[in-house]
């Protein structure tokens, strides 16, 4: 990944670092080629234009010669990610620029799931996905597409249209042509298949193994790469970071299609812990280990560590451990290429709305202020 070529985007956002990230989005047309991938890593990350409002945070924002993740991240040669919805990205700039200075990868946390880009049957929409790539674009970051093929967020017309399944595979390959060929040449790795197996490590029921099967998982990494060929392809999934039942049975997934020729680049691991339940960082490396003996790269893609009841010094304490060892065993690992979180500010994440009583799981808090765990994932990405 070192040697990916500094793209024009990348330059002219370093040569425009004076105007605010979401200012940027402005020059896209006048900067940006279309295809390159957009993010180098032996680039310096644009620097924030101003001193954000609101309460100071504990570190200085605003000087470009103070190390963020970001800058950390691409010394050593890895991706530094956060997922991201259009509507803060627009809206609220300190959301950009902190994202901006402290990430060199997004993955738009909804705006490319199917019932998001084909909400009616072959009517596409693009605009937030599109906001989401011309922004990392214009700041000279790399995009992960997230997802393609999922049982979650799927559109009536789809679930409820009780399709044979010749007609199934027509809309996958339709889809999958469309969205992916869409952003062709611009994201770095795809979420191809999400989350197809259940919690013992069967096949979980959903309406593509119903309909269809499972070579279900085959074809729509075939389609992929015919739509993307630049694009990493990766199976993403939760629960199967350390060593268990459900880790072995992505493991064999996997290897699997590795031995069919599917052309699958990588495994996502979700990542999405609790700070009283982590995986041990030894099962981790392990798994890491048995995933780069079949050559596939890992990208952990949807970090966060979530906080019970209220949130006191001592848990903060938990969660920061429990990122800097998650983040130390990958950087560990020649083949985990990527680190992404879930968000990166406590204001806008997923974990209150779907854990009840749970959360506090970013690194950043809801004024944007960097939390123990910020300060320790830095340390992680400081040790040589
Ligand atoms: C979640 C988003 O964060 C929510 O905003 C949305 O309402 C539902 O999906 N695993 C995944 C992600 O792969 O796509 C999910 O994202 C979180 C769990």
């Amino acid at each position: 990944m070192a040697t990916l070529r500094f793209s024009a985007a990348a330059r002219c956002a370093a040569k425009h670092r004076l105007l605010a990230p979401v200012l940027l989005l402005l020059l896209i047309t006048s900067c940006a080629p279309p295809s390159t991938l957009p993010t180098d890593l032996r680039s310096t990350s644009s620097a924030p234009s101003r001193q954000p409002g609101g309460t100071p945070p504990a570190t200085a924002l605003t000087d470009p010669a103070v190390p963020t993740l970001r800058s950390l991240a691409q010394a050593k040669g890895r991706y530094v990610g956060a997922a991201v919805d259009p509507r803060p990205l627009l809206g609220e700039p300190l959301y950009a620029e902190t994202l901006a200075r402290e990430f060199n990868m997004v993955t738009p946390e909804n705006a490319l799931k199917f019932g998001r880009t084909q909400p009616s049957r072959d009517r596409y929409t693009f605009r937030d996905a599109d906001a989401i790539v011309a922004f990392a674009r214009a700041n000279g970051m790399a995009v992960r597409g997230h997802t393609l093929v999922w049982h979650v967020v799927l559109p009536r017309w789809l679930t409820g249209g009780a399709f044979t399944r010749e007609e199934l595979l027509a809309i996958l390959r339709a889809h999958i042509a469309t969205v992916a060929g869409r952003y062709r040449g611009q994201i770095a790795a795809w979420d191809v298949v999400n989350e197809a197996l259940g919690n013992d490590g069967s096949w979980r029921d959903t309406i593509w193994y119903k309909t269809i099967g499972p070579e279900y998982v085959d074809l729509a990494f075939r389609w992929a790469r015919e739509a993307d060929p630049q694009a990493r392809l990766f199976y993403n999934d939760y629960d199967c970071e350390g060593l268990g039942s459900k880790s072995d049975a992505v493991y064999e997934l996997v290897k699997g299609l590795r031995q069919r020729g599917v052309p699958i680049d990588g495994v996502g691991l979700h990542m999405h812990v609790r700070i009283d339940a982590s995986p041990e960082p030894a099962e981790v490396a392990a798994n890491l280990q048995r995933l780069a003996a079949l050559g596939l790269e890992v990208h952990i893609t949807e970090m966060d560590v979530r906080i019970d009841g209220a949130v006191t010094e001592g848990k903060l304490a938990r969660q920061a451990s429990i990122y800097k060892d998650m983040l130390r065993v990958c950087l560990a690992a020649e083949n985990c290429r990527a680190f992404v979180l879930w968000g990166f500010t406590d204001r806008h994440s997923w974990i209150p709305s779907y854990f009840r009583g749970w959360g506090a799981a970013l690194p950043f808090d809801e004024a944007y202020r960097p939390k123990p765990a910020y300060r320790a994932l830095m340390e992680a990405l400081s040790t040589p």
